[in-house]
């Protein structure tokens, strides 16, 4: 077992550096484990988070396509939720596209803070969006949003910004909810709810669907970019932490999981085979796999409990026709105290 001595972080050292140092613990720790496992917010760097928007423009990929289609009608309605101005703040960002029908449709939206763990992509798509829409006031915030994030402390842009001192909408598309198992989604929410305060409101999109081929498609495409982004997990262990993955050894696998309700996604050990992690060897035996992501398909029943254990309620819920994604619309709930 690899132990890291532990670091008294200077106030100049790089994000880059801390993230650097929990991803070898991290990475270290779950390469270690029986069974195998990493965590998926390792797959974005600015190559990973390149990738998921290769994934978007999929023809399989319905979760994308079917809340983008969605979205504005949801815009349309939201002000009526709303206070007159409202600043988002919108949890994993990504390329910022799904801000935008919200900010065309919905003007209560006066500041934006998106975080991301993927910072250089983030502060790229930030720039753009900014130009776009000259009036809003956008300040992007790098972080992990597993952990409690306050949005004031750490950065003097946002410690000056006016933005702070409106009520908030946290916005959290994509489903990326259901890259959490149920206990760390609770977790999250109840997070969320004390970053965005007691008045606060939260748009949910929540993958929800049941069509087994549907999902099967979604996550084997045929091009392979899946696969890729799977694989670039390994690429980021390569050349971030000096290990030896060669990965054409390794074989992207996603399964549902019927019990759990989730697909799964795997690296598959072609042979049985060991690599070198900073120093440290780690053994494969022949179809063993590395689990690197879960991706939670909920029924809108299973949406309700699991927010009312995090502290909030559903206000409204609005759903294409084939049911296949929701997006839930959030307010604390009364009698909660957290
Ligand atoms: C599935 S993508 C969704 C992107 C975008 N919200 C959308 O709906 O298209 C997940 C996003 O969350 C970010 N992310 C993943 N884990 C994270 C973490 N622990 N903290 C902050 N951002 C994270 C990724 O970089 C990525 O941009």
């Amino acid at each position: 077992m690899m132990h890291l001595k532990a670091t008294n972080r200077a106030p100049e050292d790089s994000m880059d550096d801390i993230f650097d140092q929990e991803f070898l613990a991290d990475a270290m720790a779950g390469l270690q484990a029986q069974p195998k496992a990493l965590s998926p917010k390792y797959f974005y760097d600015a190559r990973g988070s390149h990738f998921f928007d290769l994934i978007c423009k999929l023809d399989e990929y319905y979760p994308y396509r079917t809340e983008m289609t969605l979205l504005p009608e949801v815009a349309k309605e939201l002000a009526g939720f709303l206070p007159d101005k409202i600043c988002c703040v919108e949890f994993g960002a990504g390329s910022l596209h799904k801000i935008r029908p919200l900010l065309q449709h919905c003007d209560a939206i006066h500041g934006f803070i998106p975080i991301d763990i993927s910072h250089d992509h983030l502060k790229t798509a930030g720039d753009k969006l900014a130009e776009a829409f000259p009036h809003l006031s956008v300040v992007p915030k790098a972080g992990d949003f597993t952990q409690p994030i306050a949005l004031v402390s750490d950065s003097a842009e946002l410690s000056n910004s006016d933005v702070l001192s409106l009520p908030r909408l946290g916005f959290f598309p994509g489903s990326t909810i259901g890259n959490f198992t149920p206990q760390e989604a609770i977790r999250f929410l109840k997070n969320a709810r004390k970053t965005l305060g007691s008045q606060s409101y939260f748009l949910l999109g929540v993958d929800t669907q049941q069509d087994r081929e549907a999902l099967h498609n979604a996550y084997n495409d045929q091009e392979g970019v899946t696969a890729d982004f799977n694989k670039n997990i390994l690429l980021r262990m390569n050349r971030e932490l000096k290990a030896n993955f060669d990965l054409d050894t390794f074989t992207h696998e996603a399964r549902f999981n019927e019990s759990e309700s989730r697909i799964e996604m795997h690296l598959v050990s072609r042979s049985a085979q060991e690599i070198r992690i900073a120093g440290e060897v780690i053994k494969f035996s022949q179809g063993e796999s590395i689990h690197t992501e879960n991706s939670y398909k909920y029924t809108p029943e299973r949406i309700i409990a699991l927010v009312e254990s995090a502290g909030w309620q559903v206000v409204h819920r609005w759903t294409p026709a084939d049911g296949s994604f929701s997006e839930v619309l959030l307010v604390p709930a009364t009698d909660s105290g957290a």
